[in-house]
């Protein structure tokens, strides 16, 4: 293998129907997935791969050398996921298809669905990697634990003590709304960084790099699947890669964030805030109201683009008391029924029945005499449009 030789790793998935409603990917399907990712193994289009689930969405981990975005490398993706349906369709399984958004594929899977994180390096003499996959939240979701990874000390101590990590990293954040992209610097830049991805439904954290070389630590699969399709189809049930180690963060400082059970958007038809639950990889399978939400996280190690393992990481008691918690603040939650803010605001409800019961009452709206705006207009718009 010539030194310059670079590895890439695909993570891309979609959700192409499950068993009993929103709960689990079926057995079958991922059978289907698999036979396409043989083929495509045997043909040399992939290393290897791996094909798992995070509840109802299909996860399909690839090693190559065709880069990111690799023509190639989306259309043995998609191939996976139009076996996958058709099986699932055959089954009658719940959704089936729910988010391949179109039947013709144009070379690459962004805008037709499917949720892609990827990236390309050369290879260290040990390449440790983990492969964060989430059910029933959205993108912004990882915002909270990559910024503790890679920009506070008091989460990753090698920000303080590992000399390779003192410089810090850049985060590039991604304006789900606007489709553009700032690149921002920490430690300088954290109060602005935080001032941005503090709203995690519009700001995501789409790559990290070490700032001293440049070198990928992490990125994330953005895509907003409402944004696309215009409705309320799934939650973007977002997945990510990490490298860690060696000039990156340990993968216990990796992991560290996830013991905090921290509040998401997603769970119940995607319109409730819940605390985001570490589990194991055979627990990741949501039940109550439809959650609460759950990341699982695998390691691997990639040697000449061969995944070794993985390694279920969140299956550890070091995790039960950020579960425990997660139950505690998902009861708490719960008990608000249908009233913010454990349902989302109205910014995120566009594409619920919410607008269309507005509608509805539109009429039956009657103009208050005594309603009188003083001091700094208040925005009406979003409830009387
Ligand atoms: P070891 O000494 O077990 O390799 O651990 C080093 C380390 O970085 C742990 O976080
Ligand atoms: P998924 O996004 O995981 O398909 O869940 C949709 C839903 O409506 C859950 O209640
Ligand atoms: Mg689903
Ligand atoms: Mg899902």
């Amino acid at each position: 293998m010539s030194q310059k030789q670079t590895t890439t790793i695909s993570v891309i998935k979609a959700d192409i129907g499950s068993l009993a409603g929103h709960h689990v990917v079926h057995p079958d399907t991922m059978a289907a997935a698999a036979k396409v990712l043989a083929e495509a193994k045997s043909k040399g289009i992939v290393i290897d791969y791996y094909v798992t689930h995070a509840g109802d969405d299909l996860e399909l981990i690839m090693t190559h050398r065709k880069g990111v975005d690799a023509p190639e490398i989306h259309e043995t993706a998609w191939n996976a996921f139009r076996e996958a349906a058709k099986v699932a369709k055959d089954l009658g399984l719940y959704a089936a298809g729910q988010d391949l958004l179109t039947d013709a594929f144009s070379g690459n899977v962004r805008g037709l669905g499917p949720a892609a994180a990827e990236m390309e390096f050369i290879e260290r003499p040990a390449e440790p990697v983990i492969v964060f996959m989430a059910d029933k939240t959205e993108p912004g979701a990882f915002n909270l634990p990559l910024y503790k990874v890679f920009a506070d000390p008091f989460t990753t101590a090698g920000l303080v003590i590992d000399p390779k990590l003192h410089d810090g990293f850049k985060f590039e954040i991604y304006d789900v709304m606007a489709g553009k992209y700032v690149v921002m610097n920490a430690p300088e830049e954290m109060y602005d960084i935080l001032a941005l991805i503090g709203t995690p439904g519009r700001f995501v954290v789409r790559k990290v790099y070490r700032k001293s070389d440049n070198e990928i630590a992490a990125v994330v699969a953005v895509e907003r699947l409402n944004l696309i399709a215009g409705q309320y189809v799934g939650k973007d049930d977002p997945v990510a890669i990490v490298r860690a180690q060696s000039g990156f963060p340990a993968v216990g400082e990796v992991l560290e964030p996830f013991a905090f059970p921290h509040l998401v958007a997603g769970w119940m038809r995607g319109s409730h805030f819940g605390p985001l639950m570490p589990v194991a990889q055979r627990n990741a399978r949501c039940t109550r109201f439809d959650g609460p939400p759950r990341v699982v996280a695998l390691g691997f190690q990639i040697k000449n683009g061969r995944l070794i393992g993985p390694a279920d990481l969140f299956d550890d008691p070091a995790f039960d008391e950020a579960r425990r918690q997660a139950q505690v603040i998902a009861d708490y939650m719960r008990r608000h029924g249908p009233f913010m803010p454990h349902r989302l605001g109205p910014e995120e409800m566009e594409y619920t029945t919410l607008p269309q019961v507005l509608q509805k009452l539109q009429s039956r709206f009657v103009e208050s005499k005594l309603y009188q705006v003083k001091g700094p207009k208040v925005k009406t718009e979003l409830l009387h449009e």
